[in-house]
This record gives structure tokens, C-alpha cells and sequence, in this order.
């Protein structure tokens, strides 16, 4: 059964991207991230949400511009949209979240699910499907943006923690979901 995680380099003040969707902030945080770097090869697909996919990359003027993690990894990825267009490329564009997980799913096997995008995370949260969160905290404020996760009203959502570790540019910080 795939572990559904979601996965973000946030600041220190809980933002995964600036006012606007701005991704500029995080180009002079990336660096060597051993843990992390192991970690994205136990990813079996994506499932990624149009804003992430439309939106500012970290890498952009480089030859890594527009691909998954930098082209640090390749395979299956499943776009949330409203908006769907042809198919192509390893990406699949599909209309709701049920239907991004039971498809990703059904390519990931045993592997990890990686969830880019706060508002498609939030939907897994809600529908009981995600299990694990990997925050790796770059040492910046930002003040504003899109924060990690978002919930009107509050919440309550306990997790208990897989792992800690640090390297000279970020805070990694593993959890599970307590269900
Ligand atoms: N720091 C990091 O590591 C990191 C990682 C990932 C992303 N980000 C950033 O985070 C921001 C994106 O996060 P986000 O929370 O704003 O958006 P998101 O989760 O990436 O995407 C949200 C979009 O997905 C589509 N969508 C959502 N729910 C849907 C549903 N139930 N059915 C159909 N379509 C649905 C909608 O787009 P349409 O209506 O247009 O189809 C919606 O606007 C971007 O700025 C991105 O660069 C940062």
C-alpha cells in the first residue's frame, strides 16, 4: 500500500511560497540535503496541484527549470485541475483528488506518494488519506504567502515524529500522521 506524504521546504515562519506564489526566496536555500535526497527515489509518483505545476520554480534560468525536484527524479505525476489538458510526458491531468490518489496509487505500488501544493494536501488531510509530513525548514522569514497548511476555524491534527535532521542550509522534520 502506498504512504501518501507531503513534502515542502517552508521558512522558518511556516510559508511554502512567497506573497503572489513567489518561489525566489528558496533559490539561495538549495543546497546538499542528504536525507532529502535520499528520500526522493522512494517516491513512486506525484500528485501535484495546477498551481504548483503553473507556478514560480526555484530553478528558473537554469537547465533544472520546470522539472520534478529539479530533475532529481522522473515517473508518474497526476496534475489536480479544473482545467485539464492532453495528457503527455509521464503527467496525467486529472479532475478531483479522489481520482489523483486511487490513479496514484495504482502506479506508486508500494512506494511513496509525493504531494506538492498546500490546497491539494489539505484535501487528502481531510478525505484521511495522507499519512506522513516532511517539512525542511530553510532558516528565512517570509512574512507572508502560502503557508505549509491552512484551516479555517483552526485544527487539531497530531502527528508524531520519524525524523530530525539538519545540514548547513535547512531543518528536516519528518512526521506521521496520528489516525
Ligand atoms: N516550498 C515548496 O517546497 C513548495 C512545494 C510545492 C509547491 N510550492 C508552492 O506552493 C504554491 C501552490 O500551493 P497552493 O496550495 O497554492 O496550490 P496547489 O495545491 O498547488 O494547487 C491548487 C490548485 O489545484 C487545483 N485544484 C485544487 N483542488 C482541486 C479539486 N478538488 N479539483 C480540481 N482541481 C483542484 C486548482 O487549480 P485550477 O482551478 O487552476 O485547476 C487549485 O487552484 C505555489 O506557489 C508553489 O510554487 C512550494
Amino acid at each position: 500500500m502506498a504512504t501518501l506524504l507531503y513534502s515542502a521546504t517552508m521558512s522558518l515562519d511556516g510559508y511554502i511560497a512567497g506573497p503572489g506564489g513567489d518561489m525566489g526566496w528558496l533559490t539561495p536555500h538549495l543546497g546538499p540535503n542528504p536525507f532529502v535526497e535520499q528520500f526522493i527515489p522512494r517516491f513512486g509518483a506525484l500528485i501535484v496541484g495546477n498551481r504548483t505545476f503553473g507556478g514560480d520554480d526555484p530553478h528558473k534560468g537554469t537547465d533544472k527549470a520546470g522539472k520534478a525536484f529539479g530533475g532529481g527524479w522522473e515517473g508518474p505525476q497526476f496534475v489536480v485541475t479544473h482545467h485539464p489538458r492532453p495528457d503527455g510526458d509521464g503527467i496525467t491531468f486529472v479532475p478531483d483528488v479522489p481520482t489523483a490518489i486511487r490513479e496514484a496509487k495504482a502506479a506508486a505500488g508500494n512506494a511513496h506518494i509525493n504531494i506538492l501544493g498546500a490546497d491539494i494536501a489539505r484535501q487528502c488531510l481531510r478525505l484521511g488519506e495522507l499519512d506522513e509530513v516532511l517539512a525542511i525548514i530553510a532558516p528565512v522569514l517570509l512574512g507572508a504567502g502560502t503557508r505549509l497548511f491552512e484551516h479555517p476555524g483552526g485544527a487539531d491534527v497530531r502527528l508524531e515524529q520519524l525524523h530530525v535532521s539538519h545540514t548547513p542550509k535547512a531543518i528536516n522534520i519528518w512526521m506521521r500522521i496520528i489516525k
